[in-house]
């Protein structure tokens, strides 16, 4: 490995940031926190808002990522029974840059009540501002005029209202996404991490705390930090809605693997009031979890890692701009232009062919995991079915009451169902499509397959304590595609072919 080019490209990034303090200094420009806007904070950086920018692009689709917002649900359609019952189901996209990290959550229908209530989730009562966390600039003033708990459990809505009367109408959206705020710091723009959760979480890990940084860490540490802060698996806590990361049982300094993650969620279960799951599926009845994009976690077991290669080094590199080596600004797929593996992986074609076979090879075993959840859905389903036509449940007026019966019936197969399908969305709620960390997602989808499979035996034998006997399912069904929901919307809009070239290639027997 080229040591010597990673040492070169990091010094590269500090020579430059000290030239650009003095620039500061000389303008005297006073940036704080209760103005987070990039526009404040960015003006003697022209060039890093203009970097920052191109981030509204949105016409560049990879065969997995890209900033092409394409609904997710109608190019993997099984996804709509694999989160039957929960948001997801409902509306999930391609992710794009950070410009539009407020716009997305704004426009969402997962965060639509009116929508969520007439497509099937009637109990759903809006989203809190808690949300708003990893997607606005203004998160550190208004936890500081909050208070935290407050700030979390707040309704989504009524905080942007309080930012819209206090702030005005150019609130909404664009440049509200990640401000330059959210990893430098005003005074000489060094880099910091200013999320509570992310501090709370780390510091439970055994980090430490720092006023001015928010963690200790040395600066080559800030270039994973800064972006571990939102791309992580969360939930919210309690009443009050507080954002927390399962991270209390992954030990410092330590690769994390996902039974760290199930366990703390099982000892969470075992509490008395304890977070129970994100949602109860509408098919099993059985209680789930969701993951979302955790590229924290996954990377940190990746070969990279290893080698201490940060996040930025591979999608925010040193490029060229006027003349100067500047850290890109414009976070996207590295794949749009390779700059950042060239460093230590010289020939284009090569590198270009590993992430390809690699992002296959983890497509089709999750194409594997999932045939095999669905499979273990469609069983469920069918042995509740019989079972609701016995006396023993028949007899249980209280609808609810005959479900939960049912449940207890065949509660192993549930288990194996929530432990199954956390196990493939990890893998799948990730966005490198294996590419961060291959042979644990690999690992990761062996297992998902594997418990899905398991509760199938344990069903059938659970069935037979009642007299009924199954022929299992090798392979689930699929259901069709949902429409688009907003036609001539970019959000949402029909998969570009270069997803479904790559999904053709990815076609199981
Ligand atoms: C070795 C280089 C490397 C490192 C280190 C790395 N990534 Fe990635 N990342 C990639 C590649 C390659 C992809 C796949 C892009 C694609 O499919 O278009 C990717 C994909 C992503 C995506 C989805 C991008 C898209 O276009 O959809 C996100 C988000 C992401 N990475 C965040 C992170 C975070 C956060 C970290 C650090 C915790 C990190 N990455 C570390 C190389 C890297
Ligand atoms: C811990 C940080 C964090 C929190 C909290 C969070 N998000 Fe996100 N969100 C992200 C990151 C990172 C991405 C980009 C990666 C991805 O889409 O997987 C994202 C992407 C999105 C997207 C665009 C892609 C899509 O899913 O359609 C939407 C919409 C969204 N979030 C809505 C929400 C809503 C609604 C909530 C509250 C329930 C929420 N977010 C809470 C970090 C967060
Ligand atoms: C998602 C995190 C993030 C955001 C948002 C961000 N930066 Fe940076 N910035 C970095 C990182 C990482 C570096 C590299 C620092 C290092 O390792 O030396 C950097 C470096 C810089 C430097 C030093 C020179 C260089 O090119 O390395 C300047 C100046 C700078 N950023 C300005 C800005 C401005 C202005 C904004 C808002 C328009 C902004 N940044 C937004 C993460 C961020
Ligand atoms: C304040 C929270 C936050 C921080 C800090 C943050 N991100 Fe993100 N990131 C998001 C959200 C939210 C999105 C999704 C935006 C959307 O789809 O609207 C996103 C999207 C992305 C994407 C997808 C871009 C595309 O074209 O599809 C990449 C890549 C990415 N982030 C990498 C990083 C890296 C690397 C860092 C650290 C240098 C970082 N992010 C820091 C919240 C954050
Ligand atoms: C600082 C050096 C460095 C950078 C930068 C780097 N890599 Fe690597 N990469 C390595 C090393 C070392 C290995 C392991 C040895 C090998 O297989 O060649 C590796 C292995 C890989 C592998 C094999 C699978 C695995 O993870 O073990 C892939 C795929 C890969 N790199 C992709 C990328 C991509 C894509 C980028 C740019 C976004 C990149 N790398 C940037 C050093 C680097």
């Amino acid at each position: 490995m080229k040591i010597l080019a990673l040492i070169s490209m990091l010094a590269g990034g500090a020579l430059t940031l000290i030239s650009s303090f003095s620039l500061a200094e000389e303008a005297n420009v006073k940036r704080s926190d209760s103005d987070p806007t990039i526009r404040s904070w960015g003006k003697e950086y022209p060039e890093y808002i203009e970097m920052y920018m191109q981030m509204k692009d949105t016409t560049k689709p990879t065969e997995y990522g890209g900033n092409v917002p394409y609904s997710k649900l109608i190019r993997f359609p099984q996804l709509t029974e694999l989160w039957a019952g929960y948001a997801f189901a409902l509306d999930f996209n391609e992710e794009r840059g950070h410009y539009y990290s407020q716009i997305d959550q704004y426009e969402t229908k997962r965060n639509d009540k009116e929508f969520l209530n007439s497509h099937g989730l009637k109990k759903f009562n809006g989203q809190p501002g808690a949300c708003m966390n990893c997607h606005s600039g203004w998160v550190p003033e208004l936890v500081r005029e909050m208070g935290w708990e407050k700030f979390n459990k707040t309704p989504y809505w009524d905080t942007v209202a309080k930012l819209k009367k206090e702030h005005g109408e150019g609130i909404h959206g664009a440049e509200m996404g990640s401000t330059c705020a959210d990893c430098h710091t005003p005074d000489d723009m060094s880099l910091r991490v200013t999320r509570p959760a992310y501090i709370n979480a780390m510091v439970q890990r055994g980090y430490e705390a720092d006023n001015k940084l928010g963690l200790k860490a040395t600066q080559k540490e800030m270039r994973n930090h800064v972006c571990q802060q939102c791309h992580v698996e969360y939930y919210f806590k309690g009443p009050n809605k507080v954002l927390t990361f399962p991270w209390a049982n992954w030990p410092k300094d330590r690769p994390l693997n996902i039974e760290m993650i199930e366990q703390y969620y099982d000892n969470e279960r075992a509490k008395e009031g304890g977070f129970q799951g994100d949602w109860i599926h509408q098919t099993t009845k059985a209680s789930m979890l969701k993951m979302q994009h955790p590229e924290a976690e996954m990377t940190s077991s990746g070969r990279h890692t290893k080698d201490g290669v940060s996040c930025v080094d591979c999608h925010m590199p040193l490029i060229e701009k006027d003349g100067e080596q500047v850290t890109d600004h414009n976070l996207d797929s590295p794949l749009n232009d390779i700059i950042a593996c060239k460093s230590c992986h010289e020939n284009e074609s090569e590198i270009r062919k590993m992430v390809q076979d690699t992002q296959r090879f983890t497509a089709k075993e999750m194409a594997k995991a999932e045939n095999a959840i669905l499979a273990l859905i469609d069983d469920i389903e069918k042995v509740r079915h019989e079972m609701a036509d016995l006396d023993k449940f028949s007899s249980i007026k209280d609808k609810q009451k005959r479900q939960d019966a049912i449940s207890e019936g065949i509660q192993p197969a549930l288990e194996m169902h929530r432990r199954a399908s956390m196990r493939w969305d990890f893998v799948g709620a990730e966005n490198s499509t294996g590419i961060h960390s291959p042979r644990e997602a690999w690992r990761i989808l062996g297992d998902a397959e594997k418990l899905a499979r398991e509760g199938q035996q344990l069903l059938k034998e659970s069935a037979s304590n009642f007299g009924i006997q199954i022929r299992l399912t090798n392979k689930g069904a699929i259901p069709t595609a949902p429409e688009v929901i907003n036609p001539g919307n970019i959000v949402g809009s029909m998969p570009p072919m270069t997803t479904i070239q790559a999904d053709d290639q990815c076609l199981l027997p």
